[in-house]
């Protein structure tokens, strides 16, 4: 069955970087013809276009990886409004993620906000959610989820969920824990929405991931980063 696989850059690459990954990607697809899932991309930002023209004729989407709680047009230095996003081409914004929540102190408010404007221009929003592992540890996961997943407006979305203790530390959660908790996801949200996982995701563990019927895809940091990696991933 087709699921989503997600590729979130984070704050790397360049114009080389992006152009090479593009490439590469064209190539793949070449030989080895199209994806087995959906693929979408979230590079930064500045790059989106470059990345977009490149991968043009391709089934691949196009995201990106934040916007601004506020809508449209006006007077708001350094702002990028979802209708930005929208007029480049993009059809999905990640919001939430948990490196914005944490690093950038980002409250669940301003992340439904952004929400609300990713869906208002008629985009999907990436919801991340997750616990620390301090949280974790206490057991304290469902009440973290259940906060985050509160006071939802009633829009299509994609919710991706990501252990904050497995988001670039290789530690993978197991498939059992990953069908439990997604179980107990879907179990909050409105029937049908798409759930991934994400957290240390790779070409190794993201058959076995992909392969649960709890799953709707996953959402991948690290190992997007070389274009090889995400085809073997969008191939599992
Ligand atoms: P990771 O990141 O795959 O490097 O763990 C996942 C994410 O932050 O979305």
């Amino acid at each position: 069955m087709k699921k989503l696989v997600m590729g979130n850059f984070k704050m790397n690459g360049d114009f080389a970087m992006i152009d090479t990954y593009g490439d590469t990607l064209l190539q793949l697809q070449d030989e080895k013809g199209p994806w087995t899932h959906d693929l979408i991309l979230f590079p930064p930002t500045p790059y989106l276009n470059e990345l977009q023209i490149i991968l043009w004729e391709t089934d691949i989407a196009i995201g990106a990886q934040d916007c601004s709680p506020h809508g449209g047009q006006g007077a708001l230095t350094g702002e990028v409004s979802a209708s930005f996003i929208k007029d480049m081409g993009c059809t999905h914004v990640l919001v939430g993620h948990s490196e914005r929540r944490h690093k950038i102190h980002e409250s669940n408010e301003t992340v439904i906000e952004k929400l609300k404007r990713v869906a208002e221009e008629g985009l999907t929003p990436v919801l991340c959610i997750g616990e620390t592992k301090e949280e974790y540890e206490q057991q304290l996961t469902l009440d973290r989820l259940h906060e985050q997943l509160k006071d939802l407006p009633d829009v299509e979305m994609v919710i991706a969920y990501e252990p904050v203790w497995a988001i670039g530390t290789g530690l993978t959660a197991s498939t059992d824990l990953i069908a439990e908790r997604l179980s107990q996801i879907k179990a909050m949200l409105k029937e049908g929405t798409p759930v991934l996982y994400g957290g240390s995701v790779t070409p190794d563990n993201a058959a076995e991931i992909l392969a649960l019927s709890e799953v709707d895809g996953v959402l991948v940091g690290g190992a997007s980063l070389k274009a090889e990696q995400i085809d073997k991933i969008a191939r599992s």
